[in-house]
């Protein structure tokens, strides 16, 4: 078959290795791809936002499966338009990626349907805003209505946080017209947990859970990011609470996109925040999580390609998905800045064993660097995600750690307490 992966991150560094283990695939493009996947796929130097392009080069190259990785170009509609020239697709139409691309629908769809979530209230002029936030108690959280590349969302401490934030969004419009609507939320406590699910639309099947690190240095403190870090399984999340999950969210949410005639095909992303008063949805994104896709992809005991072509066609219920019992734990290497300023462009180091994945069960993915010859510059805030995987979590620490030593670039920077607490 003739495959091709829309994205050029992390994530679809990891998609790309495990798809490209299956025989069925015979050419392999990534559309941008990165230095990284140039390893398993021809990369093609089109974005991931240029739609037309896209289905040009899909045409032209007689490409029968698409796996629509990054949230953008789902929002844009890829996967309607490439299966309208019927490339088949792993990723939810855009009727259905909604449920990432606006928070509003999102919230209106769990509150229908008893869907525990935080409480919220919907804006769309400022000065309603600014009255409600200087007449509630703190902390207080401001959201953007549409894609704000994971950078929407404010925990407000206090009412002048809140104000600069409802300013941002509706006044300065750093967010542009996702930030025209604003939802202000209850703010929740506990530990915050990611599950991924593939689903058809039918069945569903949750991954490994797991967790990722949102804030840019050691102990949570400074602003968020995409993600510095990630640990799966998540040791918060049992069985038990497993088993309400299932029952009281990602169930309902399945039938929900169904009864609001939006079936969701491919990876569903909860974002849970586990409460005094049991798990609650904090958001949910329509794509592999990145980096948790960088950790719970390499945990993955089934072919990834055959799910993928089984979500599509809609019989994921005949595949046996299994998971190795061992942890993973992801490091994110970032450039000096991130998630603000930084410059790119520098060499990277990848040690005297010239790399960090001759130690076993080490993948060094990438997440922003170009190939120059035979020589890998960053090109991105976030540069590298090392994951390891071992029997427990704590030996997956010292493992992913220990790689993490033999890389090195200009202003390069990480968190050193991932999966540490
Ligand atoms: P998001 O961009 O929706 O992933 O949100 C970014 C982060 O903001 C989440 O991972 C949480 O840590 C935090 N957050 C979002 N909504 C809430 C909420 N209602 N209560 C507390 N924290 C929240
Ligand atoms: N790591 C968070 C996300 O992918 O949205």
């Amino acid at each position: 078959m003739n495959v091709m992966l829309i994205g050029g991150g992390g994530r679809e560094h990891a998609i790309a290795k495990y798809v490209a283990k299956n025989p069925k695939v015979e050419n392999f493009y990534a559309l941008p791809g990165n230095g990284g996947i140039s390893k398993f796929a021809e990369c093609v130097n089109i974005s991931a936002e240029d739609i037309d392009g896209i289905v040009n080069f899909a045409k032209n190259n007689s490409i029968d499966f698409a796996i629509v990785a990054p949230d953008d170009p789902l929002a844009l509609g890829a996967v309607d338009r490439l299966e309208a020239e019927g490339v088949k697709c792993f990723g939810p139409d855009k009727n259905a990626a909604i449920i990432e691309s606006s928070k509003i629908f999102a919230k209106d769809l769990m509150t229908k349907n008893n869907i525990p979530t935080a409480k919220y209230k919907i804006f769309t002029k400022i000065d309603e805003a600014l009255s409600y936030v200087a007449t509630s108690d703190c902390p207080i959280v401001i959201k953007a209505d549409g894609l704000a590349k994971g950078k929407g969302v404010t925990v407000a401490e206090n009412f002048g946080q809140a104000r600069e934030a409802v300013m941002s969004c509706m006044k300065d419009k750093t967010f542009g017209k996702s930030g025209e609507k604003i939802l202000i939320e209850e703010c929740l406590r506990g530990p915050e947990v990611t599950v991924l699910a593939f689903t058809d639309g039918k069945t569903i099947v949750p991954m490994i859970s797991s967790m990722d690190h949102k804030r840019a240095y050691d102990g949570n403190k400074g602003p968020n990011t995409g993600g510095m870090g990630v640990v799966a399984p998540n040791f918060y999340y049992t069985d038990e609470i497993a088993e309400e999950c299932m029952k009281k969210i990602f169930i309902p949410t399945i039938n929900a996109m169904n009864s609001e005639g939006r079936k969701f095909k491919g990876c569903l992303y909860f974002g849970l925040m586990l409460t005094k008063d049991g798990p609650k949805v904090i958001e949910y994104n329509c794509r592999f999580g990145d980096p948790e896709a960088e950790a719970v992809l390499p945990l993955l005991d089934t072919d990834l390609f055959e799910i993928m072509l089984a979500v599509r066609d809609e019989r994921l219920n005949e595949i046996d998905i299994k998971f190795k019992n061992m942890s993973s734990c992801c490091v994110v290497l970032v450039s000096n800045g991130y998630p603000g300023h930084y410059l790119t462009g520098y060499e990277i180091d990848f040690g005297l064993n010239k790399n960090s994945e001759k130690i076993s069960g080490v993948d060094v993915f990438h997440s922003g660097t170009i190939r120059e010859g035979n020589k890998f510059l960053t090109s991105g805030g976030r540069v590298l995600a090392v994951n390891a995987v071992a029997e427990d979590l704590s030996s997956a620490r010292e493992k992913a750690y220990e790689a993490v030593k033999e890389i090195n670039f200009e202003g390069m920077r990480y968190r050193t307490d991932i999966g540490a607490n």
